[in-house]
């Protein structure tokens, strides 16, 4: 079973079927979906999460390919609860494409992203196991480009790609099990 991550600002709770109403709230209309890969559905159908949590991310962490966690604040300095769903963030199974996220318009450039694609990316390599993380991100996407730059990632490889948004030049950017642990600070033990 996919457990709670903990960061210092941050729980990251795994994600479920209940949580659907909240995001179909949220993501249509508080997340800029610009660069988002087109298998998101746009314009957000009215059963975008639910056929989302129910048809793919629910059987892909069944099957051990996805693992998928809820973003909310552990306090209410930040103007939400901590019931309140304010991002997500997913791991996916693969060659490429290995991680995805959004927060909330209201929560962005809090360094809050930074934080969960931190303890995920852990989860990642001491858990999972996996050898290396590959992510294509749309070149233009500067939060989701500074993310990666700051986890000590690499750009292995350029090419267009189409989004919601249009077409994007896109970098694939790469990071192995031994660049993560090597670069990892002493005051951020393994969770594993
Ligand atoms: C990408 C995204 C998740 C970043 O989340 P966030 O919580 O705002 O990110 P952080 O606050 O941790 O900021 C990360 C870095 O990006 C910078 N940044 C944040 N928003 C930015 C923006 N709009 N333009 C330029 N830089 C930005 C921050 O200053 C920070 O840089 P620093 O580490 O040098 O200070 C958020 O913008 C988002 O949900 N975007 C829409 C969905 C999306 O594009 N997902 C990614 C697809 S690959």
């Amino acid at each position: 079973m996919l457990p709670r991550l903990e960061t210092a600002r941050l729980e990251l709770r795994p994600l479920a079927l209940e949580d659907a109403p909240q995001i179909q709230q949220l993501f249509p209309r508080q997340v800029t979906v610009d660069y988002l890969a087109l298998r998101v559905p746009w314009p957000y159908p009215e059963d975008g999460a639910l056929t989302f949590i129910r048809d793919h991310a629910l059987p892909g962490m069944e099957r051990g390919e996805q693992w998928h966690w809820t973003l909310r604040l552990k306090t209410t300095r930040l103007k939400a609860q901590p019931a309140q769903i304010i991002g997500l963030i997913s791991l996916r199974k693969g060659d490429e494409n290995n991680r995805g996220f959004w927060i909330a318009t209201p929560w962005q450039r809090q360094g809050l992203m930074t934080e969960a694609a931190d303890v995920v990316t852990d989860y990642w390599f001491d858990v999972l196991e996996f050898p290396k993380m590959r992510i294509p991100k749309a070149a233009p996407n500067l939060a989701s480009r500074r993310i990666s730059e700051r986890q000590g990632m690499r750009i292995v490889g350029i090419e267009e790609r189409d989004y919601i948004g249009g077409r994007f030049p896109t970098e694939i950017w790469e990071i192995t099990a031994d660049e993560w642990k090597s670069r990892r600070t002493n005051d951020r033990a393994p969770i594993a």
